[in-house]
């Protein structure tokens, strides 16, 4: 089952994937309630279990980003509704159509981590996400919860973030993030927040939290 605010570009995807699986594609926005409760009533009523889920939609906020108090408090509301709120309140409809041992991967970031001037409110939206993650973990262990930094990739949200920089140094998402994404779905490490780090021979850097 995929999603995406873009129906076009969704059904492009659906139609990629269906060449190797059933895929459903279902566009609405992360935000709204109606489109992740139409989510787990599409799963009821096809009978389908879930043994993974990739929270990965993400708002950086305003474009060029703000210092935190010149950030809009509506601008604030979206990028911790998308970025910590919307992954829960996904989880929450879909916790009985989730298998034994499913594994749930937040897509983090560096920034949950690391200080940066104008990522103040985005940041604190993926640590705030990074730390429901790591609970999560200990409330429900019959599932693996991930945090996962995937370093820095060259897409519309990284070019928002350094608009008129010229970012076609940093990765294609499909170079190095997505490829250590599926090795971390592939193994049963447990619970916790990996990064990627390009530089690194290991692909992960476990954090227990
Ligand atoms: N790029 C990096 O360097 C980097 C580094 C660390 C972490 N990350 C994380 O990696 C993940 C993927 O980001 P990306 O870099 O690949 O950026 P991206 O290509 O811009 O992808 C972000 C996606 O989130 C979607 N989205 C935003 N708000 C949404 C909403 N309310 N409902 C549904 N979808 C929504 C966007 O859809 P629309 O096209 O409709 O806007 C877009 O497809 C994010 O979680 C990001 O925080 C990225």
């Amino acid at each position: 089952m995929i999603t995406a605010r873009s129906a076009e570009q969704l059904l492009e995807a659906k139609n990629k994937l269906s060449n190797y699986t059933q895929v459903v594609a279902i566009s609405g926005d992360v935000r709204d309630e109606i489109h992740l409760l139409e989510l787990a009533d599409v799963l009821g009523r096809k009978g389908w279990k879930l043994d993974l889920v990739v929270n990965n939609a993400s708002y950086l906020g305003e474009s060029p980003m703000k210092k935190i108090l010149e950030h809009s408090i509506d601008s604030m509301h979206l990028v911790l509704h998308t970025n910590m709120i919307a992954p829960i309140s996904l989880l929450q409809k879909l916790q009985s159509f989730l298998n034994p041992k499913a594994k749930i991967i937040n897509v983090s970031s560096d920034a949950a981590k690391e200080i940066y001037e104008t990522w103040g409110i985005y940041g604190a939206a993926k640590a705030g996400l990074d730390h429901l993650t790591a609970v999560l973990g200990i409330e429900y262990p019959q599932f693996y919860f991930y945090a996962f930094d995937p370093g820095d990739m060259r897409t519309d949200m990284h070019q928002d973030a350094f608009p008129n920089e010229d970012i076609s140094d940093r990765p294609l998402p499909q170079e190095f993030a997505v490829p250590a994404l599926l090795q971390l779905i592939q193994k049963n490490v447990p619970s916790g927040r990996y990064s990627f780090n390009a530089k690194m021979t290991e692909n992960y850097e476990h954090t227990n939290q």
